[in-house]
């Protein structure tokens, strides 16, 4: 299991097998030090891998690494439509805490504790 993380990219190689990341998001670290939350923007696995696992794995794999590093709180965004991305947030215990109505969906921000 491999993370790298240069410029607040993340990639997902669930092994030494795969020569591409599986999937990938953009890791946002807290910028203050009073600031305990960091931010996942643009998750998403290759398509033809998704609903086999490999996005929760990726995401224990973010919360462990941000656990590391000291981090309490983890948050991202997601329109309540994205039925999949949904349940997979629910299940790994993101709670909604702020949604703002646009004119095709609700958009949700969503955030777990980490500590
Ligand atoms: C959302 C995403 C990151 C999840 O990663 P994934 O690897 O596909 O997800 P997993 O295989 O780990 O888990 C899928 C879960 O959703 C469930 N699921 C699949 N389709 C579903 C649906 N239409 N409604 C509800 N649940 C669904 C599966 O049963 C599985 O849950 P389970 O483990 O309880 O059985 C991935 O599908 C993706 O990249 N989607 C396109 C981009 C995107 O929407 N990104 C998120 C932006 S907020």
């Amino acid at each position: 299991m491999i993370i790298t993380v240069g410029e607040s990219v993340c990639n997902y190689f669930p092994n030494t097998r795969y020569k591409s990341p599986v999937g990938e998001c953009t890791l946002k670290m807290p910028w203050h030090p009073r600031c305990q939350t960091a931010e996942i923007w643009n998750l998403r696995v290759r398509k033809r891998l998704q609903n086999k696992g490999f996005g929760q794995k990726m995401l224990n794999e973010i919360f462990q690494f941000l656990k590391d590093k000291g981090v309490n709180y983890v948050a991202l965004g997601c329109y309540r439509d994205n039925d999949r991305a949904m349940h997979v947030y629910r299940k790994l215990g993101f709670q909604p805490y702020y949604s703002v109505l646009q004119t095709d969906s609700e958009h949700m921000w969503l955030r777990k504790k980490l500590a």
